[in-house]
């Protein structure tokens, strides 16, 4: 039976380049989820979009003496450029600033306006007396008050991840101009987390497949006590409040991102023709949704959207929110400010996309930091994506194409050991997919690649290339299995690699996509014709380790 899957995907600020922090930390993994849930015949829905508002948009067009939507179109048309590049198959990736997403999160600030769960209330607001304006979270910088830590936003605190109201920060400072912020009287819309805690907690008690950090950070937030939170500022940049008299307010870009989920799902069932499309997604009780997003989201994704579903009603809360930790770059910490970083589109124009996927699948911050480093991505596509399994896939298909007339061998009568690899392919689609659906990329790709090692043994063992000599039909039956086995990895490693798995699929003479072939090892018949093979990965010259570890931190 088909199930239906929403893969949600964070939303990156368009107010930069993408980097590899974000790329391990959300978009492979969601891709590589919804990749092998498509594979296997479900409805899959993976949309997410460019999150336009909030000040590190603005911060970076005042930088630039550009507008504010300048900025967020050019990132925009960037990242949807990146995604082309990498493979990462969005169904819709739109962004915050459609005149649907503003219909939608006022639909829902309404909706929470009736039902009591947003209040007005005056608030005082950091107003920075040098530059004469109301200070976004953002523009105003201190000391954590849970914490301790020096360098805390009005918004968030990046050292304990807890966020919080600008009026909590220890000994604030404007960031602009660095004078201490006097507090005026605003008047605000404030959401009532306070009227969830309980009902959030007992959700969250029994989530015992989310993953420990997230189910452990969010357990200890709640048992803290949840406090309101102002979801207005007094900025002109946002999605704008729908009553009367609040012109120059806008709504908060946090709660309005996450419901980016929701209004990118109603835009996609209306480009498909179909304004309805979206409601299974999102109301069906057998559909899960699935929210990749790095760590520091953690809380927006498993307390506040929450709760802003829950006082909404009718609508399907998280089923899972498999949260990754950070990728430090070459063991320290990645900073963009610093340089310290790999950007995107600087890999995607000198490198092919299926190394760094699997560098980054194979090295995943599932449960713990890992760190990336050039060494060991020119190791890790050396030793081996070329050696095991692209060179397992070289030999197979050069000797068989040569040999046997460019088809596939019929095969003879298989022994114990064939047998054995045989099922083993069968067995590792298996545990790659069961691995997959429970959000364990990293040993998924690890079991992918051992069957390529135990193949790359099976024909060492039997040796074709000089069985051929004595017994052809032995050697005609030995590649024989060896094909299936290969063609079973095209498939177990298409989340991971589409794009060598796609070459794969043509070198085997399978005609159309391999997202059309099914989960299942699928041997390419007798006689069926080969394509002439060209190698799947190239090696690249570890002499330029030295060149990319240069360009960091240069600014
Ligand atoms: N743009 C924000 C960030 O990059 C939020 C992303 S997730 C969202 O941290 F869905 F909530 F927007
Ligand atoms: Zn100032």
């Amino acid at each position: 039976m088909s199930e239906k899957i929403l893969v949600a995907v964070a939303w990156p600020y368009a107010n930069g380049s993408l980097h590899l922090g974000q790329i391990a930390g959300a978009y492979l993994p969601a891709d590589i989820f919804a990749r092998y849930h498509r594979l296997k015949g479900n409805k899959v829905l993976m949309v997410s979009g460019s999150d336009q508002h909030g000040t590190p948009i603005t911060i970076k067009a005042e930088q630039e003496g550009k507008t504010p939507g300048e900025i967020a179109d050019r990132y925009h048309r960037e990242f949807l450029e990146s995604w082309q590049k990498l493979g990462i198959s969005f169904d819709l990736f739109t962004t915050t600033g459609t005149e649907n997403h503003a219909e939608v999160t006022q639909d829902m600030f309404l909706a929470l306006l009736k039902r009591g769960y947003i209040y007005k209330a005056k608030v005082s607001q950091p107003y920075c007396p040098q530059c004469r304006r109301f200070l976004p979270d953002r523009y105003i910088e201190g000391t954590c008050p849970f914490c301790g830590s020096p360098g805390a936003r009005g918004d968030q605190c990046d050292d304990c991840g807890k966020p919080m109201n600008p009026a909590e920060l220890l000994e604030p400072r404007c960031r602009l101009c660095a004078a201490a912020p006097v507090f005026e009287d605003s008047e605000h819309f404030f959401l009532k987390l306070s009227a969830f805690q309980k009902k959030l907690l007992e959700w969250v008690k029994p989530q015992s497949h989310w993953r420990k950090n997230v189910l452990n950070f969010t357990t200890r937030y709640l048992e803290d006590g949840l406090k309101d939170r102002a979801i207005t500022r007094d900025i002109d940049w946002g999605v704008p409040v729908p009553l009367e008299g609040y012109e120059n307010k806008r709504i908060y870009v946090w709660f309005e991102a996450v419901i980016g989920y929701l209004s990118a799902s109603k835009e996609w069932a209306k480009l498909n023709g179909d304004g309805e499309g979206w409601r299974p997604f999102w109301q069906d009780k057998d559909s899960r949704s699935y929210y990749f997003i790095g760590k520091d989201n953690i809380p927006f994704h498993t307390i506040i959207w929450p709760a802003m579903l829950m006082g909404y009603g009718g609508l399907n809360l998280p089923y899972d929110v498999p949260s990754n930790e950070f990728l430090t770059i070459e063991g320290k910490k990645l900073s963009t400010s610093r340089n310290w970083a790999v950007w995107l589109p600087d890999y995607l124009s000198r490198y092919a996309p299926d190394p760094l996927r699997y560098l980054l699948s194979i090295n995943m911050p599932e449960n713990g930091d890992t760190d990336f480093s050039w060494r060991e991505f020119f190791r890790r596509n050396n030793d081996e994506l070329v050696a095991t399994y692209g060179n397992l896939v070289h030999r197979v298909l050069t000797f068989t194409y040569r040999n046997f007339n460019g088809c596939v061998p019929e095969p003879g009568e298989m022994d114990g050991q064939s047998q054995k690899l045989m099922n083993k392919a069968e067995e590792t689609l298996n545990t790659v997919g069961e691995l997959i659906s429970r959000c364990h990329f990293k040993q998924a790709i690890m079991a992918a690649m051992a069957l390529a090692q135990e193949a790359n043994r099976y024909l060492d063992d039997k040796s074709p290339w000089k069985m051929i000599k004595e017994d052809r039909e032995a050697a005609a039956t030995s590649l024989y299995v060896a094909l299936g086995v290969i063609s079973a990895l095209k498939t177990a490693l298409y989340p991971f690699l589409p794009f060598s798995s796609q070459k794969l699929h043509e070198y085997l003479g399978f005609e159309g996509r391999v997202q059309d072939y099914g989960w299942k090892p699928k041997p390419p018949a007798p006689g069926q014709k080969l394509l002439e093979p060209k190698p799947l990965f190239t090696k690249l010259d570890e002499k330029l380790v030295e060149e990319e570890t240069a360009r960091l931190g240069q600014v």
